[in-house]
């Protein structure tokens, strides 16, 4: 029997947990017709929280509703991909107009400023007009049976800033032409902020902010019995509560913890035809802690500025909550300075403010995972210090 959860980024969740009211309401935008404020629509949230299966939700919403939809990543030159999927069927892809390949010499820049013909070399306002053209055209067809499209675009704290512009800017021009569209853009907290704050962009600061988070443990709890029954397993009312508990909710966690239990009831000392018992459960939790570990919270951690990661270690030096001014003192910095990564962390969905003066983990298992790794993180501190 394969193993029902899927603790892989991206990949669909068994069932989609405690998401309900937000797919409902971008159903409800659709329906509403153009111009509906959930139409445009962003989602932010940590890593691991949902944001890229959510987009796929919402898509399979639009595709039942006979829209197009067209999935990308905003990587460097995503909008001559969307511009290609516009194109899809109707053999007008942008690579059958490509020229050929020849390298261009710019007179007084260093030889190897050279600009290959070869590639599509779009300045950002053209890619904004090819694109706007791509798009009406294909919902001039669409249009009439009352089709729609919806783009989706993830990552987008990894974008340029002047091609997301010239994609915000095409988008705001269809739908002040009262086009059949709806756009949902995804990504980290914090660079979602600064592209939605850039002034160039501020129509998108009137889309509907999703912050995604932790989901009730009560659904948890019931998607894990829904799951492990349908897919020929039992588990007691006090195994489903020990799984619920150790995901705090976390959606990646979910998937782990349901992933690393199944497992152990699968193969090994606990393996069990039709009952996951307490001892798998309990083997599953332990190991899904070590994989958050090197799935989550390192790459996290990694991620972060060296005195980011320092906040982190001085707070885990703590049972609970951390005072904010214990956490200066232990950095040996005045509060002021201490104070900008706290709001960094926050903003970055890693800690929050549990009480006035004290900041906790949002992370489930980060504090014990830097305990853990608290002398490697330092060690490559002082390493990069030497060099
Ligand atoms: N609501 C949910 N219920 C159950 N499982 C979920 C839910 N949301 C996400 N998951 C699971 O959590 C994992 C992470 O999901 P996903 O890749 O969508 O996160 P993300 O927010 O896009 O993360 P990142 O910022 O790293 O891209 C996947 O294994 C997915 O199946
Ligand atoms: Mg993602």
């Amino acid at each position: 029997m394969s193993n029902p959860f899927k603790p892989t980024a991206g990949m669909n969740p068994p069932v989609l947990v405690g998401r309900t009211d937000d797919i409902e309401d971008f159903s409800c935008a659709l329906d509403d017709g153009v111009g509906a404020p959930g139409r445009l629509m962003y989602l932010t949230g940590a890593r691991g929280v949902g944001k890229t299966v959510m987009l796929t939700a919402l898509g399979d919403i639009a595709r039942k509703q006979h829209w197009l939809v067209i999935d990308e990543t905003a990587e460097d030159g995503f909008i001559p991909r969307i511009i290609n999927a516009l194109h899809d069927d109707d053999k007008m892809r942008l690579s059958s107009m490509t020229m050929p390949s020849a390298n261009l010499t710019i007179p007084g820049t260093p030889a190897t400023a050279s600009v290959s013909l070869g590639s599509l070399q779009f300045a950002a306002s053209e890619r904004a007009l090819n694109f706007r053209k791509a798009m009406s055209d294909r919902l001039d067809k669409l249009e009439k049976k009352d089709r729609g499209i919806l783009i989706t675009l993830d990552e987008v704290q990894a974008a340029n800033l002047e091609e997301i512009r010239a994609l915000a800017t095409a988008v705001q021009h269809l739908i002040r032409e009262q086009r059949n569209i709806a756009f949902v853009f995804a990504g980290l907290p914090s660079m979602v902020e600064d592209v939605v704050n850039d002034n160039v962009l501020t129509f998108l600061r009137r889309a509907e902010r999703k912050h995604l988070g932790s989901v009730s443990l009560d659904d948890v709890k019931e998607s894990f019995a829904e799951t492990i029954e349908s897919n020929g397993k039992h588990a007691t009312e006090q195994v489903l509560s020990a799984l619920a508990q150790a995901t705090n909710g976390y959606p990646f966690m979910i998937q782990l913890v349901g992933y690393w239990t199944w497992h152990a009831s699968a193969t090994g000392p606990y393996a069990h035809d039709s009952e996951i018992t307490a001892d798998a459960a309990d083997r599953g939790i332990a190991r899904a802690k070590i994989k958050l570990g090197d799935m989550v919270h390192g790459p996290a951690v990694d991620g972060l500025s060296a005195m980011a990661r320092d906040y982190l270690l001085a707070m885990a030096q703590d049972d609970g909550p951390s005072s904010t001014s214990d956490i200066a003192k232990r950095l040996e910095r005045n509060q002021i300075y201490a104070n900008v990564y706290r709001t960094q962390l926050i903003k970055e969905d890693i800690i929050f403010a549990s009480s006035y003066g004290y900041v906790d983990f949002k992370l489930p298992y980060l504090r014990d995972y830097l305990r853990e790794h608290g002398a490697y993180h330092q060690m490559r501190r002082a390493i990069a210090g030497m060099e």
